[in-house]
């Protein structure tokens, strides 16, 4: 923020011990006054630059043609539209978060949007985006670089690659892209001269976009499922793999899917069975054999022993000799034992007994065989069943093998499954891609968009104001001069007495010739009958701001020390020509009007003006007097109209040491007797910067009045001039600012009110 409280004093304060040390109560409690009187001071910098801007903003509105926007609201919904499968979609769903959103916002201000957009409409041919149209300032610059370069062809033959990019960058920068609120829906807006054009070509983006999503899902769902064609391909081939492996490892370890149960466990079971079945054989077998044994062991064996086997040959034996025995001893009995029939039965018996033993014996050898053959039936068996267990065992590390191959085959299997399906569903999906976005309000013809007269306007008085403001604080900044009382007295530390306008010379010089023309007969020895012009200034005008500003100075003269009024005044400035001389002879002449004795002292030994002005035929002066050649009486001049005294100072040949002169014992002795002969006598002097005789008279002064040009001396000029003269410092009864601009002056001091300066009788002059 720029500091505008107080421009000048800050401006100065560099060379300003004094003000540093200044209880400063203004800057914050009259800041605001100090801002009014700043716009005082600058109004008119700032005014122009206002209207400067202002002219400026209504070129511009009348200048541009007017621009249109149209607005197309795009709802991206968060539903599936029409959900034709109910499936997983092959691309990812948009979640539709503030970056979802974002992203689709980045989308429709594409590259790829709009030259689909310029496509569609041929905006290529239409000179609006090819950059024929040009805008206000476009134009001026255009202008302006043509008359500087002085080529004529604004716009050359572009090809139609160029047209067309060109078309594509214009459509980008006019087409404005936003989320409605925290909502799903987008506002597409689009800048055109033409109304219609800009709600065709809004419309046309948002048509754009839903086509580039159709676009976009159609190929991601098409190369999803050919990636998903070729993994399938790939499966397919791993699945069979797989299965051919697990049916190799079958038919090479001899497994054959019966109820879960391989072969080998079967042979087993049935291997157990036929054991058991052979080993009860071969136990009967045993038993049977024993038996014969033992019955052929027993020797003659009664055939009923026999029986028992059960043995038809012997059955029939046995019958034979039960017959044989009943009818042996029925004859015995009937005939006697030795009865031929008895002897012969009984040899028939022993025959029996005979061939009874010999079949037992064969029958023995059977059984005997039997028994041989079933044993060896059984320890058959036994081997085989032994064997058979150990296959078993092995069968068991081939069932772990052949499981690990089987479940890598069923997982291939189910893995080519899934993808399949999913390749299906991909497949559907391409024919059918559906989006999520749809216009929920087409553009129509678009409102009035640029320029906003209004904002236009604005910007154009707010930069103005700116500006100007600116320029005035840069003025007052680099405005290294005094223009108010309040810059005199905090830059040098001295009382500002008042402000002299610049005067006009020739209007007072009418008056007073007048007034010389009826002067009274008895006129002193030697009379100023010269016309003074503005050097009587206070006699022709007594009534303006200069002779009342100059009565003031006399008013502090004579209140500014608590001893007594200030008798000798010395009139210094810093640099020449800032108006002492002129300040001087209107003092003294005001003073002698009010009636006080007042002498005028031409104290500028290098450059006596007031002598040249007032006596240029003097002879002899002050310094004449002060070498003791002459008297004061003889030499000094009265003014017929005031009674102002005045003694010149002659200079016959150039002298270098004046203020040995002007510091001299005579000159404090021909003082002292001034002192004596008149009440006030006002001393011009050199101005202090570039000569040494200010100071140098100092204590011959009773006090000094500062002559500070308004407007153009610079502060640090009067105020080196008297850091170097603290003697002088001490003296100054207080500062006048001469030559004031009264236009100026009058915008300054507004703040004093309106009137003000009606109080001065010729107040439009000063
Ligand atoms: N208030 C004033 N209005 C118009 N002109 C002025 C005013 N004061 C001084 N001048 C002019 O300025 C010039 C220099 O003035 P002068 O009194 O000789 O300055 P200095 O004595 O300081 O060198 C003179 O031409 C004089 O007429
Ligand atoms: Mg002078």
């Amino acid at each position: 923020m720029l500091d505008i409280s107080n421009p000048v004093r800050d401006g100065l304060h560099g060379f300003d011990p004094a003000a540093s040390h200044r209880p400063d109560a203004s800057r914050s409690a009259f800041s605001l006054t100090q801002l009014v009187d700043f716009a005082r001071r600058q109004w008119p910098v700032i005014a122009g630059a206002v209207l400067v801007a202002s002219a400026l903003g209504l070129a511009y509105l009348f200048m541009t043609p007017p621009r249109y926007v149209s607005r197309t609201l795009m709802m991206l919904d968060t539903r599936r539209a029409a959900q034709v499968f109910q499936q997983q979609a092959v691309v990812g769903e948009l979640s539709f978060d503030e970056a979802a959103v974002g992203s689709q916002v980045e989308i429709l201000k594409s590259v790829n949007v709009a030259q689909n957009v310029v496509r569609e409409l041929k905006l290529n041919q239409d000179p609006e985006f090819t950059g024929e149209v040009r805008s206000f300032f476009g134009s001026l610059l255009s202008g302006v670089t043509r008359a500087v370069t002085r080529s004529s062809s604004p716009g050359n033959a572009t090809s139609s690659d160029e047209s067309f990019a060109k078309a594509v960058r214009k459509v980008r920068d006019e087409l404005t892209v936003q989320r409605v609120g925290r909502t799903y829906v987008l506002e597409i807006g689009f800048i055109s001269l033409d109304r219609n054009k800009a709600g065709r070509i809004a419309n046309a983006v948002a048509d754009a976009y839903i086509l580039d999503q159709l676009d976009s899902k159609f190929t991601a769902t098409k190369r999803a499922s050919t990636w998903l064609q070729d993994r399938i391909g790939e499966l397919r081939e791993e699945a069979t793999t797989s299965d051919r492996a697990v049916q190799n490892f079958k038919a090479q370890n001899n497994i054959v899917d019966t109820g879960g149960r391989t072969v080998t466990d079967q042979q087993l079971s049935e291997l157990n069975t036929q054991l058991v079945t052979a080993r009860s054989a071969t136990a009967e077998a045993k038993a049977r054999l024993d038996r014969i044994n033992e019955i052929n062991e027993q020797g003659a064996v009664n055939p009923t022993v026999a029986d028992a086997l059960r043995n038809d040959v012997i059955g029939r034996l046995r019958q034979q000799w039960v017959d044989a025995s009943k009818r042996e001893a029925e004859f015995s009995s009937r005939y006697g034992r030795d009865h031929q029939a008895a002897v012969n039965l009984r040899k028939d018996m022993l025959q029996i007994q005979r061939l009874t033993a010999e079949e037992l014996r064969r029958i023995a050898e059977t059984y005997r065989s039997d028994f041989e053959i079933a044993t060896s039936r059984e320890q058959a068996l036994q081997k085989q069943l032994s064997a058979t267990m150990v296959k078993v065992a092995d069968a068991k590390q081939t069932q772990v093998a052949l499981r690990v191959l089987e479940s890598s085959a069923q997982s291939y299997r189910t893995l080519y499954d899934s993808f399949l399906t999913r390749f299906v569903e991909a497949t559907q999906q391409q024919s059918f891609p559906n989006t999520e976005a749809r216009v929920i309000t087409p553009a129509t013809a678009g409102d009035k968009a640029e320029p906003r007269t209004a904002s236009v306007l604005a910007f154009s008085l707010l930069a103005g104001l700116t500006l100007g403001i600116a320029v005035a604080i840069g003025r007052e900044q680099l405005d290294r001069v005094f223009r108010l009382p309040a810059q005199v007295e905090r830059a040098l530390g001295v009382d500002c007495l008042g402000i002299l306008p610049a005067v006009d010379g020739a209007a007072a010089t009418l008056k007073i010739a007048g007034m010389l023309e009826h002067l009274p007969s008895d006129l002193s020895e030697r009379p100023i009958l010269r016309n003074l012009g503005i050097g009587r200034y206070v006699v022709a005008e007594p009534f303006s701001r200069f002779a009342e500003t100059l009565r003031g100075v006399k008013v502090s003269a004579d209140t500014s020390t608590p001893v007594g009024h200030i008798k000798v005044v010395g009139m210094v400035s810093a640099v020449p020509a800032e108006g002492k001389s002129t300040v001087s002879v209107n003092l003294a002449e005001l003073i002698a009007q009010t009636g006080s004795r007042s002498l005028l002292i031409d104290g500028d030994l290098r450059n006596p003006t007031l002598t040249r002005l007032i006596t240029p035929d003097a002879k002899a002066g002050l310094i004449e007097i002060l070498h003791g050649k002459a008297t004061f009486d003889d030499l000094v001049w009265t003014d017929p109209i005031t009674g102002m005294d005045f003694l010149p100072a002659v200079l016959t040949t150039a002298i270098a040491h004046t203020s040995g002169i002007i510091s001299s014992p005579a000159m404090e002795r021909f003082l002292a007797a001034m002192r004596e002969r008149y009440d006030y006598v006002v001393v011009d002097l050199p101005p202090m910067a570039p000569v040494v005789d200010a100071r140098a008279a100092a204590h011959l002064m009773d006090g000094f009045l500062l002559v500070v040009e308004w407007g153009k001396t610079s502060p640090e000029v009067v105020s080196e001039a008297l850091d170097s003269a603290e003697v002088v410092r001490e003296r100054v009864i207080g500062a006048i600012l001469n030559k004031a601009n009264t236009t100026v002056l009058k915008r300054l001091e507004a703040y004093k009110g309106a009137n003000y300066h009606r109080y001065y009788r010729n107040y439009q002059t000063g």
